[in-house]
C-alpha cells in the first residue's frame, strides 16, 4: 500500500507492507537510520520518535496508522546546521560510547525538557527508564540532561 508521512517537516511517499512498523518504513524506505532497532518489541526505547508530540516506540507503530500525523525523528531535532541542545550536551559530556541507545535517549530527553525543564532527578530518571542502556551507566546520560537543562 501507499502511504504519504509527515516526517521532519516534509511529506513523504512509501510503499509499505500492511503490517509494517513505522520504525521499518522509516530506516529501510525512508533513509533515516537514525531511530535504532534493538529489540522491536517496545522494551528498549531505542526506537523513540514523536507521534504529534508524543513519545512512542517506532517499532510498536504501525506505519498505516501515522499516516496524517506529525513525525520526528531524531534527524528532525536539529535545525539549521544546530545541534538540538540535549544533542550537544550529549557530545560534551561524553554520554555515548556504542551510540545505539543514543537517538532514543536523546528523543526521550528532548521530549522530557518539553515538557519540565527544570526536571528533578527523580523525574529525570522516571521519563528516561524506558530507554535502555547497555555501556554506559547512566550516569554520564543523566549528567547530560542535566547540562541541556541548565543551557535552557
Ligand atoms: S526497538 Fe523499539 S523499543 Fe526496542
Ligand atoms: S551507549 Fe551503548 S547502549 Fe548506550
Amino acid at each position: 500500500m501507499r502511504v504519504e508521512l509527515d516526517v521532519n517537516g516534509e511529506r513523504l511517499e512509501a510503499d509499505v507492507w500492511q503490517g509494517e512498523s513505522l520504525l521499518f518504513t522509516l530506516r529501510e524506505r525512508l533513509g533515516l537510520p537514525g531511530s535504532k532497532n534493538a529489540c522491536e518489541q517496545g522494551e528498549c526505547g531505542s526506537c523513540s520518535v514523536l507521534l504529534d508530540g508524543t513519545l512512542v516506540c517506532a517499532c510498536l507503530v504501525l506505519t498505516a496508522q501515522a499516516e496524517g500525523h506529525e513525525i520526528v525523528t531524531v534527524e528532525g531535532l536539529a535545525g539549521d546546521g544546530e545541534l538540538h541542545p540535549v544533542q550537544e550536551a550529549f557530545v560534551r559530556t561524553g554520554a555515548v560510547q556504542c551510540g545505539f541507545c543514543t537517538p532514543g535517549l536523546i528523543m526521550a530527553a528532548a521530549d522530557l525538557l518539553a515538557r519540565n525543564p527544570s526536571p528533578s532527578d527523580d523525574e529525570l530518571r522516571e521519563a528516561l527508564s524506558g530507554n535502555l542502556c547497555r555501556c554506559t551507566g547512566y550516569q554520564k546520560i543523566f549528567d547530560a540532561v542535566r547540562l541541556a537543562a541548565e543551557q535552557a
